[in-house]
């Protein structure tokens, strides 16, 4: 996964160089809209980064986005449902059809809810995820078009039947149906959204880290802890060490920033507590492993908490 920051710069960036070819029309379309919902909703290396935290999920500790797309989608299964009973018997089950303009209605405000969160993951996204990312929003904005259109055609009925809504509601839940096989590829083939450190399994007995006289104050150290990267620092007289590998999509905590007791991402800007390693502001929903920290005869002793 590549990583793409607010800020960043070439020096930022410790992944291999981008292909020197023109970007693709993709590409720009992303960027553009990429830049776009930024402006809207934030950045987030610069405050308020809040409302983007919130659509993340970080105040959650899970992404938000998958918890709310199972609504829209359960929705409109509902309302084919229900369209297919009223078709099939119009006379005996008029009821079915205000059920699917219920139904269609909870779908749109859900699938609104859906969107906006997963532009939020979007924007932070780059490369191969960044274009499925593209069609699996473009499907669902289609879908959600023509659920808007056909609940609107469903109110102009008296009883709410309408062959035509039935149609466009058909024709939309197909797209919803492709749009969410390509949400499961960015997530299962991708990695996108995943904790990055899910694996990760550190000492569980303290092992000699680091001198003591090796570790200036103020200065993120990255050590190995039974093979795991893991970021340390001295805070006046007391340490702090948690999992170098950022949970959001693997970038090195260790050349982030700190700024007081936090360490901010250098890839996507997420920052952590370091006394806890919780995800205090995202795109990182999951927090970081903490590690135990003991000082014996001048060397750092570090286990996984
Ligand atoms: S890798 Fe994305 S914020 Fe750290």
């Amino acid at each position: 996964m590549r990583e793409i920051s607010d800020n960043a710069t070439t020096h930022d960036n410790p992944e291999p160089e981008l292909p020197s070819e023109s970007p693709t029309l993709t590409d720009r379309i992303s960027e553009v809209l990429q830049n776009g919902v930024k402006a809207v909703i934030g950045s987030n290396r610069k405050p308020p980064r809040r409302f983007k935290s919130l659509l993340h999920g970080t105040w959650l500790g899970h992404p938000l986005h998958p918890a709310i797309t199972d609504v829209p989608i359960g929705a409109w299964l509902l309302a084919v449902i229900f369209d297919i009973v009223w078709l099939a018997s119009p006379d005996a089950n008029s009821w079915a059809a205000r059920g699917a303009e219920i139904a269609v209605l909870i779908g749109i405000l859900a699938a609104i809810a859906a969107a906006v969160t997963g532009l939020a993951d979007w924007s932070d996204s780059y490369g191969a995820e960044r274009t499925v990312g593209l069609y699996h929003a473009g499907l669902n904005s289609l879908a959600l078009i023509l659920y808007i259109v056909s609940f609107f055609l469903r109110l102009a009925d008296p009883s709410g039947e309408s062959v035509a809504a039935a149609i466009l509601g058909f024709i939309a839940i197909v797209s919803v149906f492709v749009a969410a096989y390509l949400g499961g590829d960015m997530v299962f083939g991708k990695g996108t959204g995943v904790n990055h450190v899910a694996w990760q399994e550190g000492s569980h007995d303290f092992v000699a880290a680091l001198p003591v006289a090796e570790l200036p104050d103020n200065t993120l150290r990255r050590v190995e802890v039974a093979g795991v990267p893991v970021v340390l620092v001295k805070l006046g007289t007391k340490y702090a060490a948690i999992a170098s590998t950022c949970s959001h999509a693997g970038g090195p905590l260790d050349e982030g920033e700190l700024q007081g007791d936090v360490v901010q991402c250098p890839w996507h800007g997420s920052r952590f507590r370091m006394r806890d390693g919780k995800a205090i502001t995202g795109p990182a929903t999951f927090s970081q492993p903490r590690y135990d920290v003991q000082v014996r005869d001048g060397m750092i002793y570090l286990r996984q908490a």
